[in-house]
C-alpha cells in the first residue's frame, strides 16, 4: 500500500539556496513516487487514505553519501591521530574482526539498527574486504528496508597482513562473485565497486575494477585528496599522474565508465577539480570527519559555486556521528572556520544550502530522491519538534535550524522509503 497522503508541515529544497515551506499542505504517494505538494488536497487524490501529522514536520529522507558500517563500533574512539597512523592503528585491526561472522553479525546489527532509527533514508557504505560479513550488511540493510549502495572493499597492497587480499587477481574473482550474488538476492540494496583508496590498490586490481564497472554498469565509491600525507604517497605511487585524480582518471576510475563518489576532496587542487567537474562525479563532504582527523576544511562553497555534484557524508567513524542533521550543522560549522581563518572569498554555508546538500544533492547520486517534486521516490521523515519547541511562536524556518542543530532518533516520529513506512 504505497499510495496515501500525507497532511503536515512540509519543508523542501526548491533548489539550492532556497526552501520550499508549506504550512498545513498535503503530500502526495503514489505507488512509492510523490505525485507533488498541495496547498489544498486536488479532487484526483481525495480517495486516498490520508494520514493528517498534525503540527509534525515533514522533510525528504536523509542522504549519507559516505560512512564505513564495520566503523560504528569503533565510533569516538581513536581520534587523536591523522588518517594514515589512525588506519594502521585502530581502523584496519577494527575492520579485521569482520572475518568472524558472529562479530560482523553483532557490529552491523548496531550500525543498523542506528541506520534505521535516523533520518538517514538513503546511503553510500563501505563495508570490508571479507565477502561474507558484507553480503550479512547488506542483508540487513535490505530487511531494514533502508535502500542505497555498500561494497565489498578492495585492498591488496600497504595494509597489514590481516586485512590484505590474497592477489588482485584473487580480489577480482571475488568481487566478481560478490556483485552477482548480491544483484541476484537484493533489490533494495545494491553493491558498489570500492577500492579502499590508491595507497591499498595495486594497478592490476584497479585495472580490473574499472574492467568490472565497464562491463556492469554499477557506481564506484572511493577517498580522493583527504589527508597532506596521503596526497603526496600518491604522488610518490604514482609519479607519472597530474594530481590524485588523474591517478584514478588515468586507469578508468574517476567517472568514465559509470556513476562515481569520491569522499573528502579537502585539498583538492584547480586542476583535479576540472577533472572533477569534467567526469561529473560526486563528492562526498565529510566536514566532522575531516575535523576529527584532523584532515582539514573542504572547499564546499567552491564545489557548489562550479556546479560539481556534492552530498554529504558521514564518513562512519572517521566521524563519529551517524545524523545526516549533525552533517548539515557540521558543514556550516566548518565552512565558518574556513571563511574566517583561510579565504575570506568564500561565504560560509548557509542553512538552505546544508539542507540541499543533505537532501537533494547527495540524493541525486541514487536517481531522483531528496526532494518532493513530483516524480521523485517517496523517501519522507515526519519530525516531532515539540521536544525543541521554545513558548514563544517560531516560523517553519526556525524549526527546522532546531531540527537541524537539535534534533535526535527521539524526534523521528515516522520514516517512508520509496513509500514504504519503516518506523
Ligand atoms: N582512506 C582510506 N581508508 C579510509 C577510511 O577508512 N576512512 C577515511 N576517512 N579515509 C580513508
Ligand atoms: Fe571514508
Amino acid at each position: 500500500m504505497n499510495t496515501f497522503v500525507l497532511k503536515g508541515n512540509i519543508i523542501y529544497s526548491k533548489d539550492k539556496t532556497h526552501l520550499k515551506l508549506v504550512r498545513q499542505g498535503y503530500l502526495v504517494c503514489e505507488n512509492g513516487i510523490s505525485k507533488g505538494v498541495y496547498r489544498e488536497l486536488p479532487e484526483e487524490y481525495a480517495h486516498m487514505p490520508l494520514t493528517d501529522y498534525g503540527d509534525k514536520i515533514i522533510l525528504p529522507g536523509l542522504s549519507d553519501l559516505h560512512a564505513h558500517a564495520p566503523q560504528y563500533v569503533m565510533r569516538a574512539n581513536g581520534m587523536d591521530m591523522e588518517l594514515l597512523d589512525w588506519l594502521n592503528t585502530y581502523t584496519f585491526p577494527q575492520e579485521s574482526r569482520y572475518q568472524d561472522p558472529e562479530y560482523a553479525v553483532a557490529g552491523y546489527e548496531q550500525y543498523v539498527r542506528a541506520l534505521k532509527e535516523s533520518a538517514t533514508t538513503r546511503a553510500c557504505i563501505f563495508g570490508t574486504i571479507h565477502s561474507p560479513a558484507t553480503l550479512l550488511l547488506m542483508e540487513m540493510l535490505e530487511k531494514a528496508g533502508i535502500r542505497g549502495y555498500v561494497g565489498k572493499v578492495n585492498t591488496d597492497r600497504n595494509s597489514p597482513d590481516f586485512l590484505r587480499e590474497e592477489s588482485a587477481k584473487k580480489a577480482l574473482k571475488d568481487t566478481r562473485e560478490w556483485v552477482a550474488e548480491s544483484s541476484r538476492r537484493f533489490q533494495k540494496v545494491k553493491p558498489v565497486l570500492t577500492p579502499r583508496f590508491i595507497p591499498s590498490c595495486t594497478e592490476e586490481l584497479l585495472r580490473g575494477l574499472a574492467e568490472i564497472q565497464k562491463e556492469t554498469g554499477i557506481p564506484l565509491q572511493s577517498h580522493l585528496s583527504e589527508n597532506y600525507s596521503e596526497i603526496a604517497w600518491v604522488k610518490e605511487l604514482c609519479p607519472q599522474a597530474k594530481n590524485y585524480a588523474d591517478a584514478y582518471d588515468r586507469l578508468g576510475l574517476l567517472g568514465s565508465n559509470g556513476k562515481t563518489v569520491m569522499a573528502h576532496c579537502v585539498h583538492s587542487t584547480e586542476e583535479e577539480m576540472e577533472l572533477m567537474k569534467e567526469r561529473g562525479i560526486f563528492v562526498a563532504h565529510c566536514a566532522l570527519s575531516n575535523t576529527d582527523l584532523s584532515s582539514g576544511a573542504a572547499p564546499a562553497r567552491t564545489y557548489l559555486e562550479r556546479g560539481i555534484h556534492m552530498g554529504l557524508g558521514t564518513d562512519m567513524a572517521g566521524g563519529y556521528n551517524i545524523s545526516v542533521f549533525r552533517a548539515m550543522a557540521d558543514s556550516i560549522q566548518v565552512s565558518k572556520l574556513r571563511w574566517r581563518l583561510l579565504d575570506e572569498s568564500k561565504k560560509p554555508l548557509s542553512l538552505e544550502e546544508a539542507f540541499y546538500l543533505g537532501t537533494l544533492g547527495g540524493g541525486a547520486f541514487f536517481g531522483k530522491v531528496g526532494s518532493f517534486e513530483k516524480d521523485y521516490e517517496f523517501d519522507a521523515v515526519v519530525i516531532d519538534d515539540s521536544r525543541l519547541l521554545p513558548p514563544h511562536m517560531l516560523d517553519l524556518r526556525e524549526r527546522l535550524e532546531r531540527i537541524i542543530y537539535l534534533s535526535d532518533e527521539r524526534d523521528i516520529a515516522v520514516k517512508y522509503i520509496a513509500g514504504e513506512k519503516i518506523v
